[in-house]
């Protein structure tokens, strides 16, 4: 999956995807492995997290964050293929759960999850047809089953200018922090990088990189971390009608 522009439309439907698991029938992590990713998962989701794995496909990333320590993970896709092969194959690893389910309408509670992994599921929404219309449905499902406070993390080869406007939601917007990594086997991935893939990369208003990173570069994969604010659930006090305020300017009566 590289270009959306003039890509077939297969990644977005579910019978592509029950097709290819139907008879790919291993494991095949999309861009990273967990041990790219580490840091920065580590950084924003602690082990104990309630989290959720969007789009798992027939992934190893959800059992190496367990053998790593992290202790609940709900995996869902949207193939029932690929979900009855992973039930079978984690049956004896009961932190692992898998259900079949489409992004785009959770069947979830509000805020039920900590944090949100998703690699590679938003850029097979994004190839698909009515594409913004699917990418709007799921962050408002994902930011509905997220707590205040909790994490979206989106791991994918969009840089800013494709996929920041489709993150940024209207009706409540949430902050965005985004790292670069480069991608497995590439030129940039052998010479090495000074920069730690911790520290987030800032953003012109333009949404471009500044100048040690240029956008549409094959070799680099963007993380975008979406953090869901976290409402101050104590309202401020009503504001008193100007009657009571003239009255509570009168000295409370004296028992004599
Ligand atoms: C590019 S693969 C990524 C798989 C896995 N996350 C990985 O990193 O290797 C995209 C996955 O998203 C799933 N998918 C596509 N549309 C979906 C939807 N609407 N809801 C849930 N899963 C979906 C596909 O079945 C596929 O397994």
């Amino acid at each position: 999956m590289t270009k959306e522009k003039g890509q077939p439309q297969a990644y977005g439907d579910e019978s592509y995807w029950d097709n290819r698991y139907s008879q790919d029938v291993g494991s095949f992590d999309w861009y990273q492995r967990y041990g790219g990713l580490a840091p920065l998962i580590n950084m924003y989701m602690p082990k104990t997290n309630n989290l959720l794995m969007v789009g798992c496909g027939n992934a190893v990333i959800s059992e190496d964050m367990v053998n790593d320590g992290y202790q609940t993970i709900m995996n869902i896709d949207i193939s029932q293929v690929v979900i009855d092969a992973m039930i079978e194959k984690y049956k004896d690893m009961p932190q692992l759960q898998y259900q079949r389910m489409d992004v785009r309408s959770l069947g979830f509670k509000d805020g039920e999850f900590d944090s949100i992994l998703d690699k590679g599921m938003f850029d097979s929404l994004m190839c698909g047809s009515s594409a913004p219309t699917s990418a709007a449905s799921m962050i408002k499902e994902v930011r509905r089953v997220l707590k205040p406070g909790g994490v979206y993390m989106l791991i994918t080869y969009g840089d800013p200018r494709v996929r920041i406007p489709h993150l940024k939601s209207e009706e409540a917007p949430w902050e965005i922090k985004l790292h670069v990594l480069p991608r497995p086997g590439s030129k940039r991935a052998h010479e090495g990088t000074s920069r730690p893939i911790t520290e987030p990369v800032s953003l012109g208003e333009d949404l471009t990189l500044g100048p040690t990173f240029k956008l549409e570069d094959p070799d680099l994969h963007y993380v975008y971390v979406c953090i869901k604010e976290n409402v101050n659930p104590i309202a401020p006090p009503p504001e008193k009608k100007s009657s009571e305020k003239k009255s509570s300017n009168k000295k409370a009566p004296q028992k004599k």
